[in-house]
């Protein structure tokens, strides 16, 4: 190990703690001292900018998670934990449903102003908003359902399965269960629209019906391995949208200065969801076993070994943005972050999420002109260690007379 690595203590319990502050004030420790520590398990942790980015980029030489996908049949390996070259070839499948995604936009601000409406009515009603249960939760996973090519009437049903295999995943206890097992009723209903696109003369264009047509290393995939993608799809776009614009209204609610500056001003909301990617980043760290003998930002990480690489951390590196804890929307580098990863693995649904974002942001503005904690919430973070946003966001809002 080079000089550069340090194994004073540190304690987990400070990096993975459930208050934000106190996991941000500890990385900012790390970070004064090295870009790379090693746990008191053996793990390493990326802090520094530099070396997170040299990680995510660094597709050859690390697979995509802990654990060990070996263990599972090759029709069971999600996308992420698919290596290179197989990679690019299911990559590409999504990447082809994912590009121009513009041309989703009149879809999802409809989807938005109806999500927002019908949380209006529930606000008169009740005396108080949930935002999360009413925009945040549910825009991600119909989005998901339409793309995948879901009739628009299964998306509760769809958005019920979604949450439940989510908490299925969060939970799984052992890291090699396949995802298709998780849930029977939501693999089947995924099962019976693969069949269907298989067997059709004139399937339609959504991705699922890509992912029957394509070929991977030569061969058509199975209907468990589109399953799998397909439920690792959902996993990979829902609860992460979700806590990016969970994060967004909580800025919103908390900062009125910035409410206030955004509802003059809409050109503004791009460069305030890029600040709350960099400063609240849903996906708070991302973990990698290492394949080939690999530099960091200067430390040398040699194969067996797992490393974390805090994407938490590198974006609040002082070395890239000056004031970096600062919520500062519009700052210099502002897109330098690492919220999406970076380099060949890259979110392939990067522009998606960010429409996603900016489009519940303008449907909510439509329609409100002041925002505020309900007088007894309380904020409860995400338990997931390596995820980050509000479980729930009770707000007290005024509606706009149109
Ligand atoms: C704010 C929302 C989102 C965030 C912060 C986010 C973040 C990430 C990150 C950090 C990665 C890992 C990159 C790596 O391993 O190097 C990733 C991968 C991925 N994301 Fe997202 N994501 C978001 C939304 C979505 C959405 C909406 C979808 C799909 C609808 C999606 C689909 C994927 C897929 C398929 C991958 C695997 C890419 C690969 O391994 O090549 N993500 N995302």
């Amino acid at each position: 190990m080079s000089a550069k690595t340090e194994t004073a203590p540190i304690f987990s319990d400070d990096i993975f703690s459930r208050d934000a502050a106190g996991r941000y004030a500890a990385f900012s420790r790390l970070r004064d001292r090295c870009p790379v520590h090693r746990l008191p398990g053996g793990e390493l942790v990326a802090v520094s900018h530099q070396a997170t980015s040299d990680g995510v980029r660094s597709v050859e030489n690390f697979s995509g998670t802990f654990s060990d996908s070996g263990a599972l049949a090759e029709e069971d390996i999600i996308l992420a934990g698919i290596p290179e070259p197989r990679h690019s070839e299911v990559r590409r499948i999504f990447l082809s449903a994912l590009t121009e995604v513009s041309r989703h936009e009149p879809f999802i601000r409809t989807l938005a102003e109806q999500f927002v409406d019908e949380t209006l009515i529930a606000a008169a009603r009740d005396g108080e908003a949930e935002l999360m249960q009413g925009l945040a939760r549910r825009l991600p996973s119909a989005v998901i359902a339409y793309l995948l090519g879901m009739p628009m009437t299964d998306v509760d049903r769809f958005a019920r399965w979604t949450d439940e295999l989510l908490d299925r995943q969060g939970s799984a206890t052992s890291a090699n269960t396949a995802l298709v097992d998780l849930h029977d009723e939501f693999a089947a209903y995924l099962e019976r629209h693969i069949v269907e696109r298989q067997n059709s003369a004139n399937p339609p264009d959504d991705i699922i019906t890509r992912f029957t047509r394509a070929e991977v290393e030569g061969a058509r995939l199975t209907v468990r391995a589109i399953q799998t993608q397909m439920m690792f799809f959902i996993i990979a776009g829902n609860g992460t949208t979700r806590d990016l614009i969970g994060n967004l209204l909580l800025r919103l609610t908390s900062d009125e200065a910035v409410f206030q500056s955004i509802r003059q001003d809409r050109s503004l909301i791009p460069a305030l969801v890029e600040e709350v990617l960099r400063l609240d980043s849903p996906v708070q760290l991302l973990a990698r076993n290492c394949r080939v003998e690999t530099i960091l930002d200067g430390t040398t990480v040699r194969p067996g070994e797992r490393v974390l690489l805090s994407i938490a951390s590198a974006n609040r590196d002082e070395t890239i943005w000056p004031d970096a804890g600062a919520f500062l929307p519009g700052r210099e580098r502002g897109r330098a972050h690492l919220a999406f990863g970076a380099g060949p693995h890259i979110c392939p649904a990067a522009a998606l999420a960010r429409m996603e974002a900016c489009l519940a942001t303008v449907a909510l503005l439509d329609r409100i002109d002041r925002l505020a904690f309900s007088p007894d919430y309380m904020l409860d973070l995400n338990p997931v260690v390596w995820a980050n946003g509000p479980q729930t966001l009770r707000v007290k809002l005024s509606t706009k007379s149109i």
